[in-house]
């Protein structure tokens, strides 16, 4: 008996588990981190072959500042690179990125790599590349809330008439369609601030595997697990 297989449009990743990767190797903790960006070529590249539209990786938490400077140092080198070295790939594979979190806290090189790779990919729309970084859920939240205040204290705005879909229009991801299945890696079971809003009907899917070990096979699994679900929006089935 075959049966069809529903992909999902949209896929969120908390990448986890690049120390214990490298601890596990005798290796630095930097490591880790270059193999999961390794990982994270690999997934996008599975993701496209599989047909998911939409693909958001937690790389990096507004909690991550708190990490010793020697390692933030490692990761904002690693997404230098990554900005430099990927981006003409993504063009032409005709993936757009989009970059979600506090920008602020970058040293302004990264600020405009950044935007210079939206601006590059904003006309694609074959696979939409989100990358969560110095991303915090309740703090995207928090400014969502903060701007339809502003809006109702200037009188643009109706206190009555603010609803989900009007947070939603507030949030990073405003564009994006809520995701359908959010995985994380390393065997942690929790969403860690990630995508909270956007995350209340998704279908949770949590791997063992440290984050530098994921591939196209693992989103396969992943896409079967989501398939097996059966989601009822708080509906009878
Ligand atoms: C995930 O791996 C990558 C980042 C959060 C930057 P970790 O660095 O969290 O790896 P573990 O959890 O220490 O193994
Ligand atoms: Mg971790």
């Amino acid at each position: 008996m075959s049966t069809t297989v529903t992909t999902p449009t949209h896929v969120a990743i908390v990448m986890d588990g690049n120390g214990r990767w490298a601890r596990a190797r005798g290796l630095p903790r930097a490591a880790g981190h270059r193999q999961g960006a390794e990982a994270l070529r690999r997934t996008i590249t599975g993701a496209g072959e599989l047909g998911i539209r939409y693909l958001t990786v937690f790389g990096f938490s507004s909690e991550n500042w708190n990490r010793p400077a020697g390692e933030v140092q490692d990761l904002m080198g690693l997404m230098r690179h990554y900005l430099r070295s990927e981006i003409a790939d993504l063009h032409a594979k005709g993936a757009r990125l989009r970059v979600i979190g506090d920008r602020s806290r970058f040293d302004p090189d990264i600020v405009a790599l950044i935007a210079n790779a939206e601006d590059l990919t904003r006309g694609n729309d074959k696979l939409n590349l989100t990358l969560a970084i110095s991303y915090g859920g309740r703090d995207e939240i928090v400014a969502a809330a903060r701007a339809l205040a502003a809006d109702a204290a200037a009188g643009k705005l109706d206190p009555k008439s603010i609803d989900a879909a009007a947070l939603t229009g507030r949030l990073f991801t405003a564009d994006l369609p809520d995701p359908d299945v959010v995985i994380r890696t390393s065997g942690e079971k929790r969403l860690s601030n990630f995508l909270l809003w956007q995350s209340a009907y998704s279908e949770l899917v949590f791997v063992d595997k440290y984050w530098p070990d994921f591939g196209k096979s693992d989103l396969e699994d992943a896409v079967h697990e989501f398939n097996r679900r059966e989601r009822r929006y708080g509906a009878v089935g």
